[in-house]
This record gives C-alpha cells, structure tokens and sequence, in this order.
C-alpha cells in the first residue's frame, strides 16, 4: 500500500515536471494551444494528471507593442502613425551590477567556472575551419554578412552563460564581421533582458553586429501561434530591414541559425551550419529532447513529421499518452535506420531546438513565419515554415541526429551523456559523413494534429499558396 502511494507521488511529480517544462518553455515549445487548456490531461506510463486551471489562467490583457506593428508593416499594410522605439519595452533592473556583470562575463569567456553549466568538451576544429570567414584587413567584408543567429529568450538568465556563451564561441571561430546576433526578449522577470542589453559593449568589442530587443508581445495571450510567428519575425526584422540590404544579399548564402533556449555546446551549433553546407540542405534541425520520465523523450513532436509518411515520429494514439515514445520512426524504416547510425535523414519537417536554414527565402519574401489560415491544419509556425520552404522548392530538410539538446544545464548534461556531445558521435571511430539521397517531392498528405485527440492526415499543400 505504502509503495503504491509512493510510486503515486513520483509519478505525479515526475508529471509535474513534464508540465512545467512545457509551460515554462511557453515562448517557443510548440505545443498545441489546446493541450494548455485547463483540464486537459496529459498521459504517461498509464498514469495521468490534468493541467491546473491556474497555470493558464489569463492576467490581464495585454496590447501588441509598437515593436509588433514595426513587423507587421513588412507583412500586412499595418501602419501605425508613431515610429517605433528602438525598445518598446523599457527593461527593468533587477540584478545587482555585481551580478549583471558576473554573467556577462559568464558569457564572453568561455573557461569562466564560477557559475555552472553544461560543460562541453573541446572540439575538432579541423572538421569547421572550412566554415570560418576571414577577416581581410582593410577591405571591409565583400561577401556580408553569412551567418545569422536568432533567438526569442524568456526568462532563461541561468541558461545564458550556456546557451549565449556557446554563440560567442561559434561567432568567434566563424569570424565576428561574417555574424550577426538578434536577441528578442519578451516578459522576463528575472534580469534576462537587462544581461543582454549588458553585452553590447562586449560584442561591440567583438567586432561583430548585434541587435537586442525587448517585446512584450505575449504568447499566453489570444493567439498563440500568430504571436509566435511575430516574435520569430522580429528576430529576422534586421536581416529584411532594407536599410541593412548590403550586408544581406540574397546570393551570399547567409545561414540562420535559429536557436530555442537550450543547453547548447558551440559544435552543437557549428555541426548544424557544418551538415547545412556539407549535405547542400535548405534547413538542417538537431533533436531535442525532454526527461519525461527515467528516460529522455524527443520533445517536438507537435512540429516533426516523417518524409515518408508525412507522419509524427512517434505514435500518439487517440487518448494522448506518450508511452510508445520509445519508438521513434515506428514506420519509415530509412528515418530509423539513419537515426541510429547517426547520419541525417531528410523529413518533412522539423524545428527540434535548434535549426541552421537558408535565409534565401526570406529575402527573396518569399516566406515568413505565420499563423496557420482559415482552413488549414491547426499547427505550429515552424511547420508552416518547412511547408512553405517545400512549396518554394526549399525541401532539402533534414534532422541530424549527432546533435542532442535538452533544455537546461543539469538536463543537458544528462542528455549528453545518455546520447553522446556531438563532438564524440561525429568523432568516433568508424564515424563517417554521408550524404542524403535528396527526395523532390513531400508526402502526400501530412499529419494533422490540432491536439492529440484529433488526428488526421491532409494534403501537404492545403490552402497553398494563401493569398
Ligand atoms: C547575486 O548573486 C548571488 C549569488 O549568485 C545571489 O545570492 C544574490 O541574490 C544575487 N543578487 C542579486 C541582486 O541578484
Ligand atoms: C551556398 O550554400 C549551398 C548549400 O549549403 C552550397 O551548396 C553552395 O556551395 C553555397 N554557395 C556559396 C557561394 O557559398
Ligand atoms: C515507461 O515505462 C517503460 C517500462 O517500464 C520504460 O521503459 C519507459 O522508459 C517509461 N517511459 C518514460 C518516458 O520514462
Ligand atoms: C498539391 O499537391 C498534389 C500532389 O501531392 C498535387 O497533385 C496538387 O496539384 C497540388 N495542389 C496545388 C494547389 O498545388
């Protein structure tokens, strides 16, 4: 008796934590908006728990910032009268100097020990220095700007000496004058804002560009998906800003790397822009993956789906529960077999935590993140993003598989050990880069899940090309 009520009590914690991890990851989990809804009940190892009403409950109602009407110009004919401020938000202190300083310089160097994070171990320089721009004294960079990275951070100051930490170090090998860093950040409480606004100086220093704003455009508020869609917008916002066109021509190959609030080594990173270039891929995702229970789980599985069936990675029957987790690429044999061998695999689509994908569509305007239309499926904008990259002819994505993200430092570190830091996949003896055999077209239909309850499969192109 005593033992059931205690496997009770871990299961429900273990449920707890499954619920704060995806309430908290709010800013840029893709979950369907209705598994928030107060009630709905989240299924795992044949135990249940519903999510509480308070932890979605609505605060007030927020307005859009005039940060929001500056993107929505490039979108929509939306104009407003007054010109946008530089920041919409004024960022509020809530760290001591001391402390804002200690993380900054957290951040910049690398071998700092005071504060903890995932520790990643050195990597082959050898396998990138292809990637690396030089700076040619004097002349100041012909070829622009070629490798962009883009976050939309909530509230994450502990992942920062990690996550941001581990872009200086890419930005520093690829060449600062060849990168830019545009960080938005949006309804932090806990001193994340005022921490990146503090490194300007530093990058600056750096020699490299970077663009910091703070939105309070809030995802927890009307649709979800659409605010989404606008935050990821405003991170490319400086890439598409016609004033910036030089330094973003269309045929210099600029790659986004486009980065979820995970514990991330530098290789991490620099291996997704590496299998980019080296495979001739639109758009390369790692895996991301969540501690549901004893055993990791891959977390995004809303957005993934299969080339070959157009399906979720793994199987989530009609009641929603997470048990055949376990059984990734239940279907496609290639995907599955690729998977364990450590060698990528072209999908119909993926985001999983972190991507390296061609800016090309989206300065020739032919694509930006959106909210789905009337009439298609309910899904994520990263979704629609690889939707709209195969209409555009951008169908080369693919997952690589060496490339395992979690989303904190402790858990990252538990990630790493259980799959391998990149460095020691791609480095292993026997370990070999192989291409992908390049499919033309997508499925035929894809999988539709609004929520997990409701599941069916509609055509690849459905609403195609939207007005
Ligand atoms: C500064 O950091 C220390 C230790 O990390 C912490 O105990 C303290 O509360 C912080 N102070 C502020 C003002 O953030
Ligand atoms: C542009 O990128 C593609 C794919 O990564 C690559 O095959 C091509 O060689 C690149 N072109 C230039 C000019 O760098
Ligand atoms: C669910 O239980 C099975 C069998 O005990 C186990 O192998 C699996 O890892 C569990 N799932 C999770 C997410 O922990
Ligand atoms: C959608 O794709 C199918 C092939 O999967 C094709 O037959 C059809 O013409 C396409 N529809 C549009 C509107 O392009």
């Amino acid at each position: 008796m005593r033992r059931e009520v205690f496997f009770a009590l871990q299961a429900a914690f273990l449920l707890l934590v499954v619920l704060s991890l995806y309430l908290g990851h709010d800013q840029l989990s893709q979950i369907a908006p209705s598994f928030l809804k107060p009630g709905h009940a989240i299924h795992v190892n044949a135990t249940s728990s519903s999510v509480p009403a308070t932890a979605h409950s609505t605060q007030h109602v927020e307005t859009i910032s005039s940060t929001a009407a500056a993107i929505a110009t490039t979108t929509s004919a939306k104009v407003t009268g007054t010109k946008p401020a530089d920041n919409a938000v004024p960022i509020p202190t809530v760290l001591s100097t001391e402390n804002r300083t200690a993380y900054v310089a957290a951040i910049m160097n690398p071998d700092e020990k005071k504060r903890p994070r995932l520790e990643c171990p050195a990597f082959n320089t050898k396998r990138y220095e292809y990637l690396a721009v030089q700076d040619d004294e004097g002349d100041s960079d012909p070829s622009g700007i070629q490798y962009f990275f883009a976050l939309d951070l909530r509230e994450c100051l502990y992942l920062l000496p990690r996550l941001i930490g581990s872009i200086v170090e890419a930005i520093r090998f690829l060449g600062p004058q060849a990168c830019a860093l545009s960080i938005i950040e949006g309804n932090s409480h806990d001193g994340t804002a005022e921490v990146l606004e503090a490194l300007r100086p530093e990058l600056d220093a750096l020699t490299t560009t970077y663009y910091f704003k703070s939105s309070d455009i809030n995802p927890k508020q009307g649709d979800r998906i659409s605010k989404l869609a606008e935050l990821r917008n405003l991170a490319l916002q400086p890439m598409l800003d016609p004033k910036n066109e030089k330094l973003y021509p269309a045929e210099a190959n600029t790659t986004v790397i486009f980065i979820n609030d995970v514990a991330a080594c530098a290789d991490d990173l620099l291996e997704l822009v590496h299998q980019r270039r080296f495979l001739g891929a639109d758009m390369t995702c790692a895996m991301d993956w969540t501690y549901v229970g004893r055993d990791p789980t891959f977390y995004d599985v809303w957005i993934a789906r299969t080339l070959a069936g157009g399906d979720s990675f793994f199987e989530i029957p009609p009641d929603g529960n997470w048990n055949s987790a376990w059984n990734l690429f239940w279907n496609e044999p290639t995907a599955r077999e690729r998977f364990f061998a450590h060698q990528p695999f072209q999908v119909f689509s993926c985001w999983n935590g972190a991507t390296a994908f061609t800016a090309k569509p989206f300065l020739e305007k032919k694509v930006t993140f959106r909210a789905p239309r009337k009439g298609e499926c309910m899904q994520g904008e990263p979704q629609l993003l690889c939707k709209d990259f195969w209409w555009h002819g951008y169908g080369k994505i693919a997952v690589v598989p060496t490339v395992n993200l979690e989303y904190s430092d402790e858990k990252g570190k538990q990630i790493k050990e259980a799959k391998g830091f990149t460095s020691n996949l791609v480095g292993a003896e026997g370990h070999k880069d192989d291409t992908i055999q390049w499919q033309a077209s997508p499925p035929e239909k894809v999988k539709c899940m609004p929520d997990y309850g409701h599941q069916f499969f509609e055509e690849w192109n459905k609403t195609q090309p939207g007005v």
